[in-house]
């Protein structure tokens, strides 16, 4: 007994020792805000070192995907110096704002502490954006939501990745089973206000979906698998990952997103018939809400008219559904995202129109608001969000028109065409601001066609 406590009083402390040093090493890896400043640039490779010789093929991938542009690209640059950077000087429940955007869009930069960094223009590092660096050295995240840039970054010779053996002359290749996870994705894809609002919840809305049941990840629609190699002077694996990171900007990969069909309730009528549309949607694509992400900037839109036999065109708007907070969902001639103007230094900004699509179709997005209940594109000025109208994975959704045919109308067939828009930023923003006619891009997600035969 006596030899057994003996033997306790030397362990018992060792084991005391050893957890206390984990937890120390452990909490010396700083994440999310507090790790601003905590490194070097230098303490990483620039894209360049790891592309030209050695990854060349992953490389251009990455060069062609707005994670190399993160922060270069001009709607980033935009926002970020034009209303980010302005407001959070003025604004102290934003102030956090002037380093934090940084900590997705260029995290070296946020590392380094260089906040603000230099203008795109200048050609400093912070252009790398969200370089192979930042992605291969994350060991892990903080807490137990990945959310606002709480990923844990640790430099050195250990690159993290799906494999481990002893093939690279560079550096050591650690197995990671975090860099495989969604969570990984969501460190950066999920964003909270300074107002305690999710403006982005992209990983959430996948967890909360039918793909995270399936166990199908944000890789396998991202990062597809190919067989070939990784490295030019690497092994051939038959599933490599490809880094392709292709969403908003591709829109091969929006268009098809949702599937749409409209049809009649009966096949012939006469004038003042009162004729009802029904659209289908059925979202097949998304393994998250469509649209997802930058939700304050994006708008999707329906928009159904119909063509008689001597080609003059109605426009039919959707029939109402008496939600609450439906009148978001519906285009109007209405001024919103009045709080650009505290950036501009305009308080009395009257705000610019809201949608930029035609009166009377249905949006399916959410609008967000900031601590005035305005509408607002300032995701980190949000402090509540209304009705989410936007369709989920796997979600079918119905809309209606109702058409009363006019007493003019002549005989013969009537088409009723039905199309599904997106757009990445509503265009009297763009307009505003002078962000480049490429973001205002509207891609054709799908379209259908129907038709009723009109007598007299
Ligand atoms: C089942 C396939 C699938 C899965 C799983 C999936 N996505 Fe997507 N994602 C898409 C498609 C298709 C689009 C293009 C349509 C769109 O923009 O929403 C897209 C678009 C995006 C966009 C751009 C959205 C926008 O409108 O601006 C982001 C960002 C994104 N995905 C990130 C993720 C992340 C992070 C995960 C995991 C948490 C994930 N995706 C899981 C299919 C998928
Ligand atoms: C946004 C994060 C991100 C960025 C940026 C990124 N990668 Fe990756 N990379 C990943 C993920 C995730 C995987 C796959 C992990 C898994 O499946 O377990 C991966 C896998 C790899 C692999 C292993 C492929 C294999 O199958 O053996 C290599 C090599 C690689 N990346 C190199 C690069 C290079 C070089 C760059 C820059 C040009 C880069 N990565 C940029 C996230 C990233
Ligand atoms: C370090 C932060 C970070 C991590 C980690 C990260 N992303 Fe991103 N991702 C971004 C940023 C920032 C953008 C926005 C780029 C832009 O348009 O400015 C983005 C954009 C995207 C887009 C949209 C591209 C487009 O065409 O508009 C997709 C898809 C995407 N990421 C997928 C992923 C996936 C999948 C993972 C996990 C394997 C991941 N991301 C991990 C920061 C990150
Ligand atoms: C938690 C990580 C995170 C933070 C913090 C963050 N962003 Fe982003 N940002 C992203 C991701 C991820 C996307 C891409 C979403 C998508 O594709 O829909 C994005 C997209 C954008 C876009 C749209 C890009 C495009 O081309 O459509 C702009 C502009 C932008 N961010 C600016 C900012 C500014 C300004 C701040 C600071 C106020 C900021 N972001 C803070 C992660 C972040």
């Amino acid at each position: 007994m006596k030899q057994l406590s003996g033997w306790l009083a030397v362990v018992l402390p060792l084991i005391l020792a050893i957890s206390l040093g984990l937890i120390t090493s452990y909490g010396l890896q700083k994440a999310g805000d507090e790790a601003l400043g905590s490194k070097k640039y230098s303490d990483y490779q620039t894209p360049a070192f790891c592309g030209i010789q050695c990854h060349n093929d992953i490389y251009q991938q990455w060069k062609q995907a707005m994670m190399s542009q993160a922060y270069t690209h001009h709607w980033d640059e935009i926002e970020y110096f034009k209303l980010a950077v302005p407001q959070a000087e003025k604004d102290p429940v934003v102030a956090g704002v002037k380093a934090g955007c940084n900590g997705c869009h260029t995290p070296l930069a946020f590392l380094a502490g260089d906040v603000p960094p230099a203008v795109p223009a200048k050609g400093t590092r912070a252009n790398e954006s969200v370089s192979c660096e930042v992605c291969h050295t994350v060991t892990g995240m903080a807490g137990d939501t990945p959310f606002n840039f709480n990923w844990i970054s640790e430099p050195g010779k250990n690159k993290y990745g799906p494999r481990q053996n002893n093939n690279s002359p560079e550096h050591n290749l650690v197995k990671s089973d975090f860099l495989s996870r969604a969570e990984f994705c969501g460190t950066c894809h999920n964003e909270k206000s300074p107002y305690g609002v999710w403006v982005k919840s992209t990983q959430l809305e996948w967890k909360d979906g039918p793909y995270a049941q399936e166990g199908v990840k944000c890789h396998d629609c991202h990062m597809t698998y190919a067989p070939g190699k990784s490295a030019s002077m690497g092994n051939a694996y038959p599933d490599v990952r490809q880094h392709l990171f292709h969403g908003a900007h591709d829109p091969g990969k929006v268009r098809g997103t949702i599937e749409l069909r409209i049809h009649p309730d009966i096949n012939e009528a006469v004038p003042g018939d009162k004729v009802k549309f029904t659209i289908v949607l059925f979202n097949q694509k998304t393994g998250h809400k469509f649209p997802t992400g930058s939700v304050e900037d994006r708008i999707v839109w329906l928009h159904v008219d119909a063509v008689d036999a001597r080609g003059n065109v109605y426009h039919l708007p959707v029939d109402k559904k008496g939600f609450e907070g439906e009148e978001y969902t519906i285009a109007a001639d209405t001024l919103a995202y009045q709080d650009m103007g505290i950036a501009l230094n305009d308080q009395n900004f009257k705000g610019v129109q809201r949608d930029g699509v035609p009166a009377g179709d249905r949006i399916f997005r959410m609008p967000y608001f900031d601590p005035q209940g305005r509408m607002t594109i300032q995701q980190w000025n949000t402090k509540s969000q209304g009705v989410d109208y936007r369709i989920g994975p796997k979600e079918t959704r119905i809309e209606t028109c109702t058409f009363v045919l006019p007493d003019s109308i002549p005989a013969g067939l009537l088409t009723v065409r039905a199309a599904l828009y997106y757009q990445r930023l509503v265009k009297p923003v763009a307009d505003f601001l002078g962000v480049p006619a490429d973001e205002t891009e509207v891609i054709e997600v799908n379209k259908h066609q129907t038709t009723i035969n009109v007598i007299d």
